[in-house]
């Protein structure tokens, strides 16, 4: 067992500054790396050690499986279920100077960059080519290509392009013991037994440290079309969804949030609401031909009678996008949430949001609640402010309506240490003693990210 108080030795801290140089050995002002993005989970790392390529990583790894110390992966510490958090003696080893970003193969559609990179960049780098990276989502600026694969992030495209898992054509990585496998060709058919992409994608940190990855690239089309719906209820906004599925092979996104969360966005940042609605429903599609008069007459077909605002213009676009995308931020503004990112069929949405919001306010009338998220993947956000960090019942709630509506404890964002307390609502004992089997066989010392995902 690592024992949480350990001192780390001088002999290991000094092998550490000979691999990486001692001003990328952090012992003070860790803050900035122990607590997470919503500040309800608060680390205490020994050490942050910022490698600047494989063969640091290597060593790094090397030396703690030799000194029985304790990683904890990390890339730009945008996660939102704590699973970066590193107890005392645990060292955190960033992967933010993997920054290498290769050259993009428009033959084969694929580009190498390293964890480091920001998914803004990948996407920076794919259009200077006519080409698009098509994992988006609102930390795109901070988030790094290493976490997403970790945490085989989602975010607003997975409808049209899948989730990270699916952009992946090679993987770079290195194991606890310090082996690195390098598989970054990008073959499109290369069944040659098990895929380990594949497993490390979605391992949040606990089997090895994503070095770098080869990506696919998608076509991008020149047109995109973004369209605000004002509808009545959850209800119309699944009948949409499904509408529009139906008609439209298109469809990039498809996000839903409603009045409380639009209000909130807009007093916190000065973004105005083109009309109000109880529920909203925000379509974005990318085709070569104008849309527009088509989702009209879609609309007029299908009678629906709400508002609707097209953005004309890539500001308007963005001011449409900010109402969506700022929740998270806009919601941090108020307090520290209790975040939920749960999957459930889309056609139950309607019934599982009011299941949530009865049980929740059943349970304390004092506390908000507040529900947006990505519509077609049935993936809604419930963010609940009120109880304190450290006051799991609500948590017990939200997962129980989960689980009796056969869904899923955690859609994109992962496990983390956050819902590791509730795996089985989603795992069969059977497939965690499975996951557990392959982490002694890569970890035998237990020394990947150990507060993540397992109880
Ligand atoms: P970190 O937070 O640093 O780490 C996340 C996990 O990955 C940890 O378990 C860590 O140990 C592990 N890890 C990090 N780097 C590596 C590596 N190189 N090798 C192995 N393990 C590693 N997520 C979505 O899926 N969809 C969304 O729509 C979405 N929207 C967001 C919006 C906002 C405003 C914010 C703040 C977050 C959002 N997220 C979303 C959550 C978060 O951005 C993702 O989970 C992202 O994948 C985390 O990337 P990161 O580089 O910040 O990783
Ligand atoms: C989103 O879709 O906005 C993210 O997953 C972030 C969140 O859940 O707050
Ligand atoms: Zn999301």
């Amino acid at each position: 067992m690592i024992g949480h108080e350990k001192v780390l030795s001088a002999d290991f801290v000094n092998s550490l500054q000979q691999v990486v140089g001692t001003p990328h050995v952090l012992s003070t002002d860790l803050a900035g790396y122990g607590t997470d993005w919503t500040g309800r989970f608060i680390g205490s790392p020994a050490l942050v050690v910022r490698p600047a390529s494989t063969s640091e990583v290597s060593k790094i790894l090397l030396l703690c499986s030799q000194h029985n110390v304790a990683v904890v992966p990390q890339g730009g510490n945008t996660g939102l279920v704590g699973g970066t958090l590193a107890h005392e003696g645990h060292i955190i080893v960033s992967s933010r100077r993997l920054t290498s970003i290769g050259a993009v193969d428009t033959a084969s559609q694929q580009i190498s960059v390293g964890a480091g990179v920001l998914i803004e960049q990948v996407q920076e780098a794919a259009k200077s080519h006519g080409l698009r990276y098509a994992v988006d989502f609102g930390a795109r600026g901070s988030a790094t290509v290493g976490g997403t694969i970790a945490t085989n992030a989602g975010g607003i495209n997975v409808l049209r392009f899948g989730s990270t898992r699916h952009q992946i054509v090679g993987i770079e990585a290195v194991l606890p013991n310090g082996d690195v496998i390098e598989h970054m060709a990008g073959l499109l058919k290369d069944n040659t037994g098990y895929d380990i992409a594949s497993l490390l994608c979605g391992s949040e940190g606990t089997l090895g440290i994503v070095t770098a990855a080869r990506l696919r690239l998608v076509a991008s089309h020149n047109l995109r079309t973004t369209v605000l719906l004002g509808c009545d209820s959850a209800q119309e906004v699944v009948e949409v969804v499904g509408g529009i599925r139906q008609q439209f092979d298109c469809l990039d996104a498809a996000e839903m949030f409603f009045l409380d969360g639009a209000n909130l966005v807009a007093s916190a940042f000065d973004v105005s609401i083109p009309f109000v609605a109880p529920a909203y429903l925000l379509l974005e599609f990318s085709s070569d031909i104008d849309l527009s008069s088509d989702i009209e007459q879609f609309l007029t077909r299908s009678q629906f009678r709400g508002h609707c605002a097209v953005a004309d213009n890539e500001s308007s676009r963005t001011r449409l996008w900010r109402l969506r995308e700022e929740h998270t931020a806009a919601i941090s503004t108020i307090g520290v949430p209790h975040k939920f990112d749960v999957t459930v069929a889309v056609s139950d949405l309607p019934l599982f949001i009011n299941a949530v919001r009865r049980r929740v306010s059943d349970a304390n009338a004092e506390w908000s609640v507040y529900i947006f998220g990505h519509a077609a993947d049935g993936n809604m956000h419930i963010n609940v402010l009120g109880p304190t960090a450290n006051d799991v019942s609500v948590d017990e709630i939200v997962l129980q309506v989960v689980a009796e509506f056969k869904g899923s404890i955690s859609a994109e964002h992962g496990v983390g240490s956050a819902k590791k307390k509730w795996l089985s609502l989603s795992r069969s004992q059977t497939e965690i003693d499975m996951m557990k089997a392959i982490k002694s066989a890569i970890d035998p010392q237990g020394l990947m990210n150990p507060n993540t995902l397992f109880v």
